[in-house]
């Protein structure tokens, strides 16, 4: 018994970096494993009993993952096995048979497990979290994406307490047994590795349908949701079938299960987990109705359904061989949610919102010291590589795919890889090699995408020539080097182009098309166009069709022809931001140089006719008068002037709310809708361009902008309405902001996700003494620092979204920030290690700033107990 004494005193200490071109396949393969679960709060039974078989031609030990694992037996061939050795991360084994049953008892203790991941109980219900690396935490195994086997799981539970016991695949079996406990046993037919693994047991209230595949196979769907929730199930169920429908049709995928089922808890670090027929989800994306959800939250459901739901091909079917190919499933299936949500809705409000995400966070990420390829090198906590990077850059390269190949091409890629790799785990370079062979398309140096990091810059300067009615376009490009590659190559960059001429039109280019895609391969490259009868303006990156920096010397004339005519309405909002950009860098070095601000009226005007167009989308009239949050901004900067930044935005900003503010107003009033609610796309748009004027009039017209809010509360039907009020009072600080909180607090203070909307909304009150009011807020009645929503809700919007005040050069904020990291460490550390992105990403600010910040890192990196997750962060961070 001493090993396992040692085993507890394990810590880890100086942490090891995992290598992609480590990359082994296993010297032994897993046919079947049959699970059986005993389910107690504290003391919970595993029996766990595989086929294994040797594949390495000669004998060698046998290495199986574990964590924080109670051994209780091990047993070769139903004999007692003692040749084996406990080390640090798992379990060696010794003198093994060339194939054998090998049956491993464990214990684990799920009401101690806040870390979330293994089997942990969420409230009242058990559930498990497997990915990435989670089923070693439930028994001992070879826990790697590339082991897959059959699964089967028996599950033994209180009947009272859980009269629900749900696992992968279809239910076989189930009976009561004694002291009031029953059994549900459950078979998966479609091999797996052990990430994909879940179970669930609790009571619930459940929402049952069906759908029929186009090959006209019923499927059962189930959602379950804790007891009094089942108001709030109608849309996570309209939004599966509606994924189900949409993946058949666009992508010719059908499902393969006889039964779906969605459960969604209330304790979960990240969204959700695609585990094979048994989704596990943050209840914020299932629960939604009219009184609690805002619109926002409706289409955070539709996607996130559709994320998981599309993962059951892109993930589950075909799996990834090792952890560093995680964006061949994540980077894929984003795009294919994106897709999804763009078919369903407005395919130019989506694009937007997504490169939003890319511009004020996956570009910092990219600058930051957690550099990484969408396909990284080294790992040292794989939890760390769910990132921007993956996710978010990683669908930018399918869809750059997707843009050089065409729909047809790409889709037929997409059946070349089903068609080659169904039932496999495999690599991103085999994704590649299937979208190369399917197209005749040479990827070789596209490829390079999968291996660089950082993010490219373009340089475009063009030349108009009247005599030979000539127009030359010349790109150069450049990748600065980034904390974990120092040299960088030219990559294969797809540039969409339009050329608009005097008129607005666009100029016909090659094919009857008004577009072109070039193809940007080397590091500086002209493309000429014939018979052009004037200098046009270029129309570039049209959809944003690089996730790159580009940059052209636009004068204000040229961008407000691009905003008013430009046929791509992604263009033309990014115009605007250029524009926005353009007198933003202005304004701070005016600051800086002790000059007055100023905006000129050039910019005004040409905000104005977005805001009086008739037939422009109420939805994408909003997002133009969205800029770039002041995270964002840093990238327009080398040195990050937080003070100046802040006070040229809010310039620019009180600036267009006041010259606006009748226009802002008329828009106000004629967004009203009274009618019942729906969160159809067209009554989405006009709450979000009613409530984007509302907060622009609470800048400048205090007075009435008080009355609008307490009218909008008093009259509205639903949530989005309601906090969009809300949301105005605290942006402007309006005198009746306490009352509308109290009375909102009093409303809904049992409803914790409801909550997380208020909490977010008091984390980025624009106001000095904010941190004291958050700290307070510790002692809510509603706040639940064990709750990952809250605690992201709280202190994450705080670090993340009011950055002004986080960053106060008094340092308190950092201070705050690592005290709640501190606190999480031991305790859960991946959430500890998401909320620390905002104390790592600080090489362009100032030095004091700088010198603050890494005081408190060194605060962490002095703990005993760091976890590796924090080490690896802090360690790359301070090496900047
Ligand atoms: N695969 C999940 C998704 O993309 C991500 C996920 C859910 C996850 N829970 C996790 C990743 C826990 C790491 C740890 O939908
Ligand atoms: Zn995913």
């Amino acid at each position: 018994m001493s090993d396992l004494d040692n085993l507890e005193q394990v810590v880890e200490k100086n942490p090891q970096e995992k290598y992609l071109s480590d990359y082994r396949p296993s010297d032994y393969t897993v046919a079947t494993i049959d699970l059986e679960f005993d389910l107690y709060d504290t003391q919970t039974s595993i029996k766990a009993v595989s086929q294994i078989q040797r594949v390495a031609n000669k004998p060698v030990p046998l290495f199986l993952f574990g964590e924080d694992l109670t051994l209780v037996s091990i047993l070769v061939n139903n004999q007692n096995h003692t040749d084996y050795e406990l080390v640090e991360g798992g379990l060696v084994l010794n003198d093994l048979p060339d194939t054998f049953t090998l049956e491993i008892n464990t214990k684990v203790d799920p009401a101690e497990n806040k870390a979330f991941e293994g089997l942990y109980k969420s409230g009242d219900a058990f559930c498990t979290q497997c990915e990435a690396e989670g089923f070693r935490r439930i028994t001992y195994y070879l826990d790697r994406p590339d082991i897959l086997a059959k699964f089967s799981t028996k599950v033994i539970a209180d009947k009272g307490l859980y009269p629900f016991l749900l696992s992968n695949g279809n239910q076989v079996d189930q009976g009561d047994l004694e002291n009031g406990r029953h059994f549900v046993s459950w078979v998966d037919p479609f091999p797996k590795p052990a990430y994909l693994f879940a179970l669930v047991a609790g009571d619930f209230d459940c929402l049952e349908d069906n759908y029929i595949t186009k090959s006209g196979r019923d499927v059962k769907l189930a959602l379950y949701v804790d007891k009094g929730n089942l108001d709030k199930t109608k849309h996570a169920m309209l939004s599966l079938k509606n994924s189900m429908q949409w993946d058949e049709q666009r992508f010719n995928l059908e499902y393969d299960l006889d039964i779906y089922m969605i459960v969604a808890v209330d304790f979960f670090n990240m969204g959700a987990m695609e585990n094979k027929g048994l989704n596990i989800f943050n209840s914020k994306f299932v629960l939604a109705n009219s009184q609690s959800a805002t619109d926002q939250d409706y289409l955070g459901i539709e996607a996130v359904i559709g994320h998981e739901y599309f993962h059951n091909w892109t993930g589950n079917r075909i799996t990834c061989r090792d952890w560093f190919q995680l964006s061949l499933k994540e980077g894929l299936t984003v795009f294919r949610d994106q897709e999804f949500s763009s078919d369903l809705g407005s395919r130019s409000v989506n694009r937007i919102a997504n490169v939003m995400t890319m511009r004020d966070h996956q570009f910092a990420e990219d600058a930051g010291p957690m550099s990484h390829p969408i396909r990284p090198e080294s790992v040292m906590e794989m939890n760390n590589f769910y990132t921007l990077t993956v996710y978010e850059k990683g669908s930018e390269v399918i869809r750059m795919l997707h843009t050089l190949l065409g729909e047809e091409k790409f889709q037929q890629g997409m059946q070349l890889y089903v068609e080659r790799h169904d039932g496999q785990a495999v690599t991103c370079d085999d994704f590649v090699a299937a979208m190369q062979d399917a197209s005749g398309i040479d990827l070789t140096l596209f490829k390079r995408w999968y291996s660089q990091s950082g993010t490219p810059q373009v340089f475009v300067t063009d030349h108009y020539d009247q005599a030979s009615q000539t127009y030359q376009l010349t790109f150069k490009q450049k990748t600065a080097p980034t904390a974990d590659q120092s040299k960088k190559l030219p990559l294969h960059i797809p540039i969409d182009i339009e050329l608009l001429d005097s008129n607005g039109n666009a100029i016909t280019l090659s094919e009857g098309k008004t577009n072109r895609v070039l193809s940007l391969t080397q590091k500086e490259q002209t493309f000429v166009f014939e018979n052009v009868s004037a200098q046009p303006v270029p129309c570039l990156f049209r959809s944003f069709s690089a996730p790159v920096k580009y940059q052209y010397a636009y004068s204000d004339e040229q961008l407000l022809d691009i905003m008013s005519f430009a046929s791509d309405e992604f263009s033309r909002w990014d115009a605007g931001q250029t524009l926005f950009s353009k007198y933003l860098v202005n304004n701070v070095k005016a600051l800086q140089l002790g000059k007055p601000l100023s905006l000129p009226s050039i910019f005004i005007d040409g905000f104005k006719s977005v805001l009086v167009s008739e037939n422009l989308d109420p939805a994408l009239v909003s997002d133009m008068f969205t800029f770039t949050s002041e995270t964002g901004a840093r990238e327009l900067f080398d040195v990050v002037d937080i003070e100046a930044i802040h006070e040229a935005r809010e310039f620019m900003l009180q600036e267009i709310a006041t010259q606006l503010n009748e226009l802002f107003v008329d828009t106000y009033l004629r967004h009203q809708q009274l009618k019942a609610y729906e969160p159809n796309i067209e009554d989405i748009a006009k709450r979000k361009l009613k409530n984007l004027a509302l907060a622009f009039i609470a800048r400048v017209d205090k007075e009435l902008a008080n009355d609008y809010v307490l009218s909008q509360i008093a009259s509205c039907n639903n949530m989005t309405d309601h906090l969009g009020a809300l949301s105005a009072a605290n942006s402007g600080l309006l005198a009746c902001r306490e009352e509308v909180m109290q009375a909102f607090d009093d409303k809904w203070f049992d409803n914790g996700l409801v909550m997380d909307k208020w909490f977010a909304l008091q984390a980025s009150m624009p106001s000095a003494d904010v941190l004291e009011h958050i700290e307070a807020l510790f002692e809510h009645r509603s706040f639940d620092f064990n709750n990952p929503n809250r605690l992201r809700s709280l202190v994450g919007v705080f670090a993340q979204n009011n950055a002004y005040h986080f960053h106060n050069i008094n340092g308190a904020g950092y201070a705050f920030l690592t005290d709640q990291i501190i606190k999480l460490n031991s305790q859960n550390p991946q959430v500890a290690s998401r909320l620390i992105t905002p104390l790592i990403q600080f090489k362009r600010l100032d030095k004091k700033r700088i010198e603050l910040i890494k005081s408190q890192l060194n605060r962490l990196l002095a703990l005993p107990d760091l976890a590796v997750d924090l080490y690896e962060k802090v360690t790359k961070a301070l090496a900047q």
